[in-house]
């Protein structure tokens, strides 16, 4: 299985949003070379740090569109859940015993690229606009830095 490559055509444009994104993408390769080796201890250390961070993630991504007024975030909050539920049932029947890394690492990856490049796309505009409408008044940083300061960077 090939690695995700991270490229522009995964940015959506807000730099702290790329950064996490970025990240994920690093878990979802650190996976893709520990499945090769087939090593099930560190593939289970990192698919709960992937977990921890995604969901993290996730919680930023809903304020910041909360702040932004983006109209479609209660769609975009449930497509998120389904996406953690789904997971987590992937990583309860790995800690059964079952060989499920292909499987998942296939969804990851299918499910983020798409997910990035259509949903969180649509609310990037919502989210740069308001970005230079408040540039003077410095509202994104204050914002971001509110953010960040409750979520793992
Ligand atoms: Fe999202």
């Amino acid at each position: 299985m090939k690695a995700i490559k991270w490229g522009v055509d995964l940015e959506i444009g807000v730099p702290p949003i790329d950064r996490q994104h970025k990240r994920i993408v690093d878990y979802i390769n650190m996976l893709l070379v520990l499945n090769n080796d087939n090593n099930r201890e560190e593939i289970y250390t990192i698919l709960q740090q992937l977990v921890d961070y995604t969901v993290s993630h996730f919680a930023f991504e809903e304020e910041l569109m909360e702040e932004c007024g983006y109209p479609f975030k209660k769609a975009h909050k449930l497509v998120h859940n389904l996406f953690v539920r789904k997971v987590a049932s992937f990583v309860s029947r790995f800690e059964n015993g079952e060989d499920i890394t292909s499987e998942l690492l296939i969804t990851l990856k299918t499910w983020l690229v798409n997910h990035i490049k259509n949903d969180d796309k649509d609310y990037s505009s919502v989210v740069k606009q308001k970005m230079n409408i408040a540039k003077k008044e410095s509202w994104f940083s204050s914002l971001i830095s509110k953010l960040l300061n409750r979520q793992p960077t």
